[in-house]
């Protein structure tokens, strides 16, 4: 098969994907692994199969995948599947800059650049800069490891005894915070999860009160992580006063808004993220609310010095870094060395939508989360397990007259959802509760799916609690 057409074939394959989004079918392909395991041949050959077994192979992949570009899917924080951004990644895995060096991505350099100084501008550092990261796990990383250069500079070369340090988050903080503190040498252990309100968010009196514990018992407070827009309940931490709380203090403030940073295009929303300038750091995920697909993911900081002190490796890297372009090179601030060019989707969704489009994307799915949370308000069957802030909504079914305990009446009805495959959704606890959490995150919701999801939640509720056996 020559290029052109094999080309042509895989652009076959994505209209027909992309297509299959409005037909009726299936989000979740649902086979148990060991069956699927057997049905697929996924082993790699010692004779090649050729480029027309690359097709076969492609087909099967996709009939496979879960349908994460389905409007019915709100399973993870992201969703849907946006043509500019779709483009942009091709382009970027065709032509394969690697992001450390203006000479190897001359205009990927500019348009990354672009993006980090725009994001910086929104979230108020007017001299800030950043990297694009593999995501908000990483992006906490390295506001950790920045708080970390910051408290004892030198640290990132001379090493680090993390073990009487502290660092403080709520208690609905995403588990990255954890996985970092591991690398950068606190310990989960050391990670004090601070109470949160009724809604969910970080309670300063208790963030003062365990400041103050900690330093009672020998630990050095070294930074806290806010979270805006939490993973389960869309919680937002009032930034401000804990920003407050921690220049007294003399911590490092980093804001997790991997999932809640879409709020600052908003005229109507901001107010969320009331205080964010006054952060150090900032991990915000466009693969998230956005709908860029994954990864793609902006680290931002206020004093850029701080990463590039982080990053700095002054002439080890001979082969790549040069002193005429010590102001070009990305490289100098990322802990990667090759690096995908994850800004050209970003990028080019940006230019296609501009500021005014991501304002309106934003305020559509808060519109669209009100009327989810008011039918789940109205439907006698249903009820929403925790305040709103953001597009998270948690509910659970409740007939009012079942003897099975509602923990495992939702796990299984959730279970029975997925099986069927029409919906996907995510089942979280808040409390002791096992939860639905549905989020709009997903540009093809609208109304009508929404109806229809709750009609097959509250349809499967009814046959858990009359003792029907799941639909084949
Ligand atoms: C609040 C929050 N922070 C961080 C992360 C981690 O982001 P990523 O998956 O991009 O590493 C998540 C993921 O859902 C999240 O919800």
């Amino acid at each position: 098969m020559d290029t052109g057409t094999f080309i042509d074939e895989i652009a076959r394959r994505l209209t027909d994907y992309i297509h299959s989004k409005d037909e009726p079918g299936q989000v979740n392909p649902g086979q148990p692994m060991n069956s699927l395991r057997r049905v697929l041949d996924v082993q790699v050959p010692v004779e090649g199969h050729g480029i027309n077994g690359a097709l076969d192979d492609l087909d099967a992949f996709i009939s496979n995948s879960v349908k994460t570009h389905r409007p019915e899917f709100m399973n993870p924080l992201w969703g849907g599947l946006s043509l500019p951004a779709l483009a942009g990644e091709i382009i970027a895995t065709a032509t394969n800059n690697s992001m450390y060096t203006y000479e190897l991505s001359p205009m990927g350099t500019l348009i990354e650049q672009t993006i980090l100084n725009r994001m910086c501008e929104l979230v108020g550092f007017p001299d800030g800069f950043g990297t694009l990261t593999t995501g908000g796990s990483n992006g906490n990383m390295l506001g950790m490891l920045c708080a970390r250069e910051n408290a004892l500079p030198g640290s990132t070369k001379q090493g680090f005894d993390g073990r009487n340090m502290a660092i403080f988050v709520s208690k609905e903080a995403h588990y990255s915070v954890l996985m970092a503190a591991n690398v950068i040498g606190v310990g989960h252990q050391n990670v004090v999860k601070v109470q949160c309100d009724e809604d969910g968010r970080m309670r300063p009196d208790s963030l003062r009160e365990e400041v103050a514990f900690a330093r009672q018992e020998g630990f050095t407070p070294l930074c806290v992580v806010a979270t805006s827009g939490t993973t389960v309940r869309g919680a937002f931490d009032p930034l401000s006063e804990l920003a407050d709380i921690c220049h007294e203090e003399h911590m490092w403030f980093h804001v997790d808004a991997a999932w809640g940073g879409a709020c600052l295009f908003s005229n109507q929303h901001r107010s969320l993220m009331d205080g964010i300038e006054k952060a150090d750091s900032v991990c915000w995920d466009a693969h998230k609310m956005m709908g860029v697909p994954l990864v793609c993911s902006a680290f931002l900081i206020k004093r850029p010095s701080i990463l590039r002190t982080l990053c700095g490796h002054v002439t080890t890297a001979h082969y790549l870094f040069h002193d005429a372009a010590e102001n070009e090179d990305l490289g100098r601030y990322s802990l990667q060395c090759g690096r995908r060019n994850d800004a050209l989707k970003l990028w080019l969704e940006w230019r296609v939508r501009g500021d005014a489009g991501w304002a309106k994307l934003v305020d559509g799915y808060m519109d669209r989360a009100n009327y989810l949370q008011k039918s789940i308000e109205d439907h006698p069957s249903l009820e929403m397990m925790s305040s709103r802030m953001w597009t998270n909504v948690c509910f659970r079914y409740d007939n009012g007259s079942t003897e099975i305990p509602l923990n495992d009446l939702n796990a299984t009805l959730r279970h029975r959802l997925i099986q069927e495959g029409q919906y996907m959704v995510s089942r979280s606890n808040v409390g002791e509760d096992v939860v639905l959490r549905s989020v709009i995150s997903n540009q093809g919701v609208d109304h009508d799916i929404l109806d229809g999801f709750l009609e097959a939640v509250v349809r499967i509720g009814d046959e858990v609690v009359a003792g029907m056996p799941p639909r084949a």
